[in-house]
Order: C-alpha cells, then sequence, then structure tokens
C-alpha cells in the first residue's frame, strides 16, 4: 500500500483527462498541517503554466476528474491552486485490515527487482576497524536490509583495503617478531594498533628496514611465496578482529562478502594497458594518468587521474576501476552504491567518469556515490580518545553496553541479571546505531552518550521502550496468537496512527532512493509518539470500552508493534519484549 503513488497515478489520470500529458508531475505531498488534509496535491499549479490557464481553475477541474470515491473524505482547493485530500476513515481501516494481515505487513510486491551492488563498511587491514567506518558499515547495512525487504538482488561487497604499501612494513615486521617465536594471535597482533605503530617506528628510524619494506610490497603484489604467506596471517587476523566487530554491531555482512583489493591485483595491467590503448590514459612524469577536463578547475586545469604510479604500482583508483567492470558486466549490476565519507567525493566522480569512457560501467548501471559527514566528539572536533587517539570500534561498543546497563538498571525493577544483560547489549548497541542513522548522512554528528542513551527524544532507547509499552499492553489483553478482529477508525488518534502506518512502503522507498535511513528513523520515531498519543486518549482495556472498539484498538497496537520491530530491524536494532 502506497497512498502516495495511489494519488499520484490518480491525479495522472485526470491530468490526461484534461489533455494534459500523462507524466505531468502531481506533486503528491504528505500534508504539514492537520488543517490541510492527510496527502496535498500541489501539481496543478505547474500544470496551469504550461496550459496558460488560471491554476485555481485548474485545480477545479482536477478535482471534477479524480476518481477519489470512497477513498476521500473530502477534497479541498485552497490558495492558489493545492488541493487537500482528507482520506475515508473506513477506506483507511480496509486498507489497514488487509495490511494487518500481510507478512509484508502491507508493503507492495516489488514487480521489478533490481540488481544491486552494496560497498560498505570497507575497513584498511593494516590497522583495527575505528569509528571511521563505523557510519560506513552501519549505514550501508540499514541500506542492504530494506533493499531486501523490498525485495531487490542484494550483494554486498566489503572493499577492505588490504594491498596497501603498508603491507610492505607490516610483513616485514612481522616477519621478525615470528622468527622470534612470539604468538601470532594472543601477543604479534592482539593489538593491530600497536603493531602498526611498532613497525612504522622501525620504517621511519631503523636502518635498512624501510628498503626491506618497500622491497616486500613489490615481492607481495607480485606473487611472491614467503611474503604471501605473511600477508595471509596479517590479514586473516586482521579480518577476525574486523568480524568480531561485525558480530557485535548486528551487521549482516559475512565472510563470503568480503572482496578485497587484492582480489582484483590480476586485472589491473589489463586495466591499464586498456586505458592507454583508448588512448584516455597519457604519460606524464613517468606516472599514467587519466586527465578529466570535465572537473577542470576554475583556471580550466584538467583533474588528474593516476592510475599507474612512476615505477609501475597500481593504486586504490586503478582498483576501484576494474571494481566497475566486475560489479557492471560480471555482477551485472542496476545499481552500485558505494558509502564512503565525504573526503573521497571526487575519487568516485573521477573512478565513475573514466570508468564510463572505457566502458568499464555499462550504460544501464548507475553508479551511487553515498558521503557521509565525520563523527565530531561533543567538542566539536573529530571524535578522539582523551588521549587524541582514534576511538577503536571495538572499544566503544564495549562502552556502550556498560552504559546502557547503568540507564537500564534505573528503569528495570523485576529483570534478573541475565535479562538485564541482554537488554543493556541491545539498548547499548542499538543507541549507538539510532544516533548515527537518524542524522543526514550528509552532515557531520556529534557523538553524545547522553543524548543517545536518553530515553526521551528520537533515540533506540524510547523506540525500544515503545515497543515494551506495546507489547505489555497486548500480554495484559491476553490474546492468541493471530488474534484478528474488525478494525473501525473512528477518532482523529486513531486515524493519525491508522495513516502513519499505512505510510511504511513511502518511508522504505525514500530509503531506498536516497540511501538515507534517517527517513526510516524518523518515520519510526513518529509512528511510536502517535501511538503513545493514541493510547492516552482512546483507552483499551479500561473498564467500560466496548468490547468491538476495544479489540479494534487491539488490532491497531498489534500491527504498530509488528511494524516497529520490522522498522527497527531493517535499521539492525534489536527489540525485547521488556526492558
Ligand atoms: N577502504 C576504504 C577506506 O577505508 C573504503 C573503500 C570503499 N570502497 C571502494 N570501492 N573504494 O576509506
Amino acid at each position: 500500500m502506497n497512498i502516495k503513488q495511489l494519488l499520484t497515478e490518480k491525479t495522472q489520470t485526470a491530468f490526461v483527462a484534461l489533455g494534459l500529458p500523462a507524466d505531468t508531475n502531481a506533486a503528491v505531498t504528505v500534508s504539514t498541517r492537520p488543517e490541510f488534509g492527510d496527502y496535498q496535491i500541489n501539481g496543478a499549479m505547474a500544470a496551469a503554466k504550461l496550459m496558460k490557464t488560471n491554476p485555481r481553475q485548474l485545480a477545479e477541474q482536477l478535482v471534477q476528474q479524480l476518481a477519489l470515491e470512497g477513498i476521500a473524505e473530502k477534497t479541498e482547493i485552497a490558495g492558489p491552486g493545492f488541493i487537500n485530500v482528507t482520506l475515508d476513515k473506513a477506506w483507511l481501516a480496509a486498507q489497514l485490515q488487509q495490511a494487518a494481515a500481510d507478512s509484508r505487513l502491507g508493503v507492495s510486491t516489488n514487480t521489478a527487482p533490481q540488481t544491486v551492488v552494496v560497498d560498505y563498511s570497507a575497513p584498511n587491514l593494516a590497522k583495527e576497524m575505528h569509528v571511521g567506518h563505523l557510519r560506513s558499515t552501519i549505514i550501508g547495512d540499514a541500506v542492504v536490509r530494506t533493499m531486501e525487504f523490498w525485495g531487490d538482488k542484494v550483494i554486498r561487497q566489503n572493499h577492505m583495503g588490504d594491498w596497501g604499501t603498508q603491507f610492505g612494513m607490516l610483513i616485514a615486521h612481522l616477519e621478525d617478531k615470528l622468527a622470534a617465536g612470539i604468538d601470532l594471535e594472543s601477543v604479534a597482533l592482539a593489538d593491530l594498533e600497536d603493531f602498526y605503530r611498532e613497525a612504522k617506528k622501525r620504517f621511519d628510524d631503523e636502518a635498512g628496514f624501510a628498503d626491506k619494506s618497500r622491497d616486500y610490497v613489490v615481492k607481495l603484489q607480485s606473487g611472491d611465496a614467503h611474503c604471501q604467506k605473511l600477508w595471509q596471517l596479517f590479514i586473516d587476523t586482521s579480518v577476525k578482529h574486523s568480524e568480531e566487530v561485525y558480530e557485535k554491531l548486528n551487521v549482516t555482512l559475512s565472510h563470503a562478502d568480503i572482496k578485497p583489493e587484492s582480489a582484483y591485483n590480476s586485472m589491473l595491467q589489463g586495466i591499464v594497458d586498456d586505458l592507454k590503448q583508448r588512448q584516455l590514459a597519457v604519460e606524464d612524469q613517468g606516472a599514467l594518468v587519466v586527465f578529466l577536463q570535465e572537473l577542470a578547475d576554475k583556471e580550466g586545469n584538467p583533474s588528474p587521474f593516476i592510475v599507474q604510479k612512476t615505477g609501475g604500482g597500481f593504486l586504490y583508483s586503478t582498483t576501484d576501476l576494474a571494481a566497475c567492470q566486475y560489479r557492471s558486466h560480471d555482477l551485472n549490476a542496476d545499481r552500485i552504491v558505494i558509502f564512503t565519507d565525504a573526503r573521497q567525493a571526487l575519487h568516485f566522480k573521477q573512478v565513475e567518469l573514466v570508468a564510463r569512457k572505457a566502458g568499464y560501467l555499462r550504460d544501464a548501471t548507475t553508479y551511487d556515490h553515498c558521503p557521509f559527514g565525520t563523527m565530531m566528539g561533543e567538542d566539536g572536533k573529530p571524535f578522539k580518545t582523551r588521549t587524541g587517539g582514534t576511538v577503536k570500534l571495538a572499544e566503544l561498543l564495549e562502552e556502550a553496553v556498560v552504559r546502557a546497563k547503568a540507564v537500564v538498571q534505573d528503569k528495570a525493577s523485576d529483570l534478573s541479571e541475565d535479562e538485564i544483560a541482554e537488554v543493556a547489549r541491545k539498548v547499548g548497541i542499538g543507541a549507538v546505531k539510532f544516533a548515527d542513522l537518524s542524522k543526514n548522512r550528509t552532515s557531520d554528528y556529534i557523538f553524545s552518550w547522553d543524548a543517545m542513551l536518553s530515553f526521551e527524544g528520537a533515540t533506540a532507547p524510547y523506540l525500544q521502550y515503545a515497543y515494551t509499552r506495546v507489547r505489555s499492553i497486548l500480554r495484559r489483553a491476553e490474546i492468541a496468537d493471530g488474534f484478528s478482529a474488525e478494525l473501525v477508525i473512528a477518532q482523529e488518534q486513531e486515524k493519525q496512527l491508522a495513516v502513519k502506518l499505512l505510510r511504511f512502503e513511502e518511508a522504505i522507498q525514500q530509503v531506498m532512493k536516497d540511501a538515507q535511513p534517517n527517513l526510516l528513523c524518523n518515520y519510526l520515531y513518529e509512528l511510536a509518539s502517535l501511538y503513545m498519543a493514541f493510547y492516552e486518549a482512546c483507552p483499551i482495556l479500561k473498564d467500560g470500552v466496548e468490547p468491538a472498539q476495544r479489540d479494534s484498538r487491539l488490532m491497531l497496537s498489534i500491527f504498530t508493534s509488528k511494524l516497529l520491530k520490522q522498522g527497527l530491524d531493517l535499521l539492525g536494532i534489536e527489540v525485547m519484549e521488556r526492558m
């Protein structure tokens, strides 16, 4: 059920009847104020311009043509030609009745499933996952969950950074550790940050170590067995660290989704040769460069995109071109979606331009780089540890659970120790995720423990608590599984809630289109708030409530609980029965 789409189609049919083209923009929006009804059709103004007639007159003709009998209770013209639509309560009840019996909660069937490649998380394996990878991981995961629920074929690609020049230094250092008989997992690589720092110090200070490191990169990349073996040991440990974080974060990335930079190694020479042959790449001071006039600066200097370094080394950029070829041609992607921080925006513009020119991206493949802003500390500077170091994700998540436990313990009166631990885990992890997901993706945001763990406002604890409240009402009602009753929408708060419940599909469509889970966060927050208002105004289990009314309100409650659970699940956030 997508009311917005239904009204759009009805309006377009009316436009055609009035002699306008079928694709005239109906401009249907959700009304901003109750006195404007539930939806507004705003397309009459632009259409009147097109027809050179009076917009109000056209709006009147449009209303005559709109076949909304039985759907709208009232259709009013306001201002220069806005059409305010107030939906019919019986129609809403009938729609909701259907949605309530449906396992997709009224979300219609996807009749044109797409193959979408989603590139997210993608940590660099030289170091441990830090907060910089949090956003990519959880925003990406919410988007893939939503696409899968809608019915698209999603191919996750974890483009891990395992192939840069740092690996020479890391494996040279590892070689010495192993030679000294140091245990790999519990000592040498127990802390990748420490390990990296030690290796870097030797690289900077120790005679001969830097040369050896450089030598090892070349050997590694040309397939030397000894270097490959050391590298694999390092990578395996680092991947394991990341997977522990995924597990804690309740993220759906699996081992099979890892397609790291090194996986493209064998394609890179071919890509570079091809770019040369097409005369897209030219030699410039020993390097191979594609000059992009499309991205020229103010002085008209083209933007340089280096695909091979002086000395023959390949780069991050070369790998991304190979990834385009693989995803568009081999995986047959209709759409490629990539989540990284905003500083990589130019890189991905360059990749797309070059890949299109060279045919690595088919015309039928859309390429969406989805940038996000930086996570800031409460001091307004990029989020760091107290001593100014990078915050390890694993430690941040542990702290979240500890802090959530303190909050939960305050509230929970009759939960066992084990239950409290479980609730604290769900609340702590949920809070970190919701705080991030609910912000506009492209802006920087301030990481605040107090704000995210609050039971007021748009937070995970608020929504999880709302869910437990609905569930407790349903428990008290002692209704059987599969309970069903006739829905009647009479009171204003029932209607507001009903309209919201029928907007789930609109919310998830927006999330997929713009890769912005914050729209679903808003939706769920508004839904929970409307339920609270409904519960205040419309008694359910009180004495004197008619059985039919009670049952209808229980139906609304059941549907709300299912929707909250499903919606939070799309965000990767767990719910609980009590807290
Ligand atoms: N490893 C990169 C980073 O940490 C992100 C990779 C994103 N994906 C890609 N195809 N380049 O910034």
